[in-house]
């Protein structure tokens, strides 16, 4: 057999020499041509006062084979075997995977690396480790390593915090390593999502672009390092407490699976990959029916349930065609405020005294689907469930963790604890006609200890299978992943929930980034979106109604407003909004997004393209005043370039705000080839700041 594996697809090539009995991956980027890989072509020099032969860093990166800096595997037997030398002993090769198994006969271990190229040209990299001695292994970290080009300059990367999440840093590559960790027990805020290694100049449009997710709910490593000789990795790794993984003799432990792409395209080509094969899912809620329309109640009642006020609501949601409407935090226990009730999963009956039924009936009558809140994995002391088991807390010694929004957290591990939560859930599921939970968090874990061993690993498992079990208990059940916003959205959680949500930031102008920068990963039909109230709870800042609603567009749109309050006009215009998103969602849910290239900053453009290139829609958002009295041309990309367009303003939430005698001509109408739109593009309109227009491309058939 060769000693070359190439998988190949979609324009991505990745290929993996195993001549030195050892996988190494030797190219992982551009689809190249099937001809042999002469391996001597890799072969380093040895300079002097280095090692006696030349090196090929496999993936295992072991001292053993001359590799001085992080191995992929760090653990140790009893204090002594922390030293590993993994020997390949099998390859198989099917279709567009490879599986490598390797063993370290003297450490007795054994490893495994599995590479699937998808369909989609995304490279998924998954690896164990089993511990084939008698004695414990103590593992710290299994951490998947990824060549990227010498050529690779600048890493990109994302930071935040709750109501600004996903903000992008980009910095040059120096020698070293740039790690982004998280250790909130949660996946986080400030969780990276992605982390891009690019080449000189890429852009959203052009250029190389390589980047590396961690499909994982909790603790996080993501790391772009350059050696001191030269090479550059990008890794990822889930972020193993002291002690958090121990394997007795026999076991295994599975790394989480490492999302990798590559695009030749910029970041925009890496973006659709990404959506290409998230979507490719059975079980991705789109395949199954459109994205309903979502009223959540909370910024218009908070803790105040009252059924008339509710019921009032509901109407208004329905007359403005709503199709989901979800009763937030407040509605169970003692929970009156934010300080007490988290656990007892039962209808409080100071509001509810006649339980939920009346409102679910309401609801459904008014031809809407009704959602529930719940935030099963926390507890406040001033609970029935914590007077009765203080001990199933997660916590280390005999202390009891600083209380974060009042609350400590359960530990799912415990079965009772497990067991109690899935119970009164599924109690709750039984007793009315739910089609949707929104599932909260909203803490980070400290000293979180299962009977003394660190269990953010158990816990976050824990939750998968809740989530897993609560759909299977209760068939077609949608579950939005909501941690103080956008805390709990990774692609590991995408597996087991149905939305995100993206931020408690209802700021249209905050979530014209937030919203921008997750949807690189997660496509928008997974991101919850909803108009805010006029002036935003989160900032105090005051958007027009078409400003709000044209950002709320891009993503699973929905509305988190008092509506009782919104005016007549603002109704209609609501639903007009409701109307236009009907009829565009399959567009804007399965599409090509395209964020392109804008010069300036004050501004940004955001679209989708339908994958056949007949049509698109696209924003185009004033940021800040332009610095120009005749601002930038607005750019649109991801269309055919031999095809002609007719494009147009359309205005589904009414009018932006702008400061000009006379809009731009083309406004109603002009006709335009793809190509000319994506170089040249249209002229702007002089919008006042914090304003934003729709526009829409529709091919011509000649
Ligand atoms: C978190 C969520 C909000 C809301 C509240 C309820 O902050 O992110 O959307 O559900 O909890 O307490």
């Amino acid at each position: 057999m060769s000693n070359t594996v190439h998988l190949k697809s979609d324009g991505v090539s990745l290929i993996i020499d195993t001549s030195a009995g050892t996988p190494v991956i030797i190219h992982w980027g551009r689809a190249v041509s099937d001809a042999q890989l002469d391996i001597t072509s890799q072969l380093e020099p040895t300079p002097h006062c280095d090692f006696d032969e030349p090196q090929l860093i496999g993936i295992w990166r072991e001292n053993a084979r001359g590799f001085i800096g992080e191995p992929a595997l760090r653990g140790s037997r009893l204090a002594r075997e922390w030293s590993h030398k993994f020997d390949l002993r099998s390859t198989e090769v099917s279709g567009q995977k490879a599986t490598f198994v390797s063993v370290d006969a003297e450490a007795e271990l054994e490893v495994v690396a599995k590479f699937e190229l998808t369909d989609q040209g995304v490279l998924k990299v998954s690896q164990s480790v089993t511990n084939l001695g008698l004695t414990e292994f103590n593992v710290e970290a299994l951490t998947a390593f990824l060549p990227v080009p010498d050529y690779t300059k600048e890493v990109l990367d994302f930071h935040g915090r709750w109501m600004r999440e996903r903000q992008p840093q980009r910095q040059p590559i120096h020698v070293g390593q740039w790690v982004r960790e998280g250790r909130e027990g949660r996946t986080g805020h400030d969780f990276t999502l992605i982390q891009f290694a690019l080449a000189e100049g890429a852009t959203y449009e052009r250029g190389e672009a390589w980047g590396l997710s961690l499909a994982w709910s909790g603790n996080n490593r993501q790391l772009v390092e350059r050696t001191a000789i030269g090479r550059t990795f990008m890794a990822a790794n889930e972020l193993l407490l002291p002690g958090e993984v121990v394997l007795a003799s026999g076991e295994t432990y599975q790394a989480p699976t490492v999302v990798a792409v590559y695009s030749a395209a910029g970041i925009d080509g890496a973006s659709d990959r990404l959506h290409r094969m998230v979507r490719a899912r059975a079980t991705h809620p789109t395949n199954i029916r459109p994205r309903p329309i979502t009223l959540n109640v909370w910024e218009a009642v908070y803790f105040d349930h009252n059924y008339d006020k509710l019921a009032e609501l509901a109407e208004a949601a329905a007359k403005i065609g709503v199709e989901r409407f979800v009763l937030d935090d407040g509605w169970f226990g003692a929970r009156r405020d934010d300080r007490a009730g988290l656990g007892d999963w039962v209808v409080s009956a100071d509001v509810w005294p006649e339980g939920l039924g009346k409102l679910v009936d309401k609801v459904k009558s008014e031809g809407m689907e009704f959602g529930l809140w719940f935030e099963g994995e926390m507890v406040n002391a001033d609970s029935d469930l914590f007077r009765a088991h203080p001990d199933w807390i997660l916590h280390s010694g005999g202390r009891i963790p600083p209380e974060f929004r009042t609350q400590l957290v359960l530990d799912l591990a415990h079965p009772g604890a497990y067991q109690h939560v899935f119970d009164q859930v599924d109690a709750i599921l039984s007793s009315y006609d739910i089609a949707y939970i929104k599932w909260d968090h909203n803490r980070v874990l400290t000293e979180a200890s299962h009977l003394g061993q660190a269990a953010v690993r158990k816990q976050v498992l824990a939750i998968y299978r809740m989530f897993d079990e609560l759909k299977a208990a209760h068939p077609g059940l949608e579950i939005e992943s909501c941690a103080s916003g956008g805390g709990r959205i990774d692609l590991g959680m995408i597996e087991h929930a149905d939305r995100f949500w993206t931020s408690d930031n209802n700021d249209a102008l905050e979530r014209q980034s937030i919203n921008r920068y997750t949807s690189i990963v997660i496509p928008p039909e997974l991101l919850g979106t909803h108009i805010g109230p006029t002036k935003a709870h989160s900032t105090g800042r005051t958007h027009s109604h078409t400003f709000r609603a044209i950002t709320a567009l891009w993503g699973h749109a929905g509305l988190e407003w008092d509506l009782t309050e919104a005016s007549e006009d603002e109704l209609a215009l609501l639903k007009s909004w409701a109307d236009y998103y009907k009829a565009n969602r399959h567009l804007l849910h399965s599409g090509r997004t395209v964020r392109g290239d804008q010069t300036e900053t004050e501004s940004q453009t955001y679209g989708v393209v339908a994958r056949d290139g007949s049509q698109a829609i696209y924003m185009y958002a004033a940021l800040r005043p332009s610095e120009f009295s005749r601002p930038a041309n607005i750019r649109l990309t991801g269309l055919d370039a031999e095809a002609t367009y007719e494009v147009k303003l359309v205005e589904p939430a009414g009018a932006a705000n702008a400061m000009q005698m006379l809009p731009p001509k083309w406004y109603s109408g002009v006709r335009l080839s793809g190509g000319l739109l994506a170089s040249l593009g249209l002229r702007a309109p002089v919008l006042r700041p914090e304003q934003a227009i729709l526009i829409e491309a529709k091919r011509i058939i000649e």
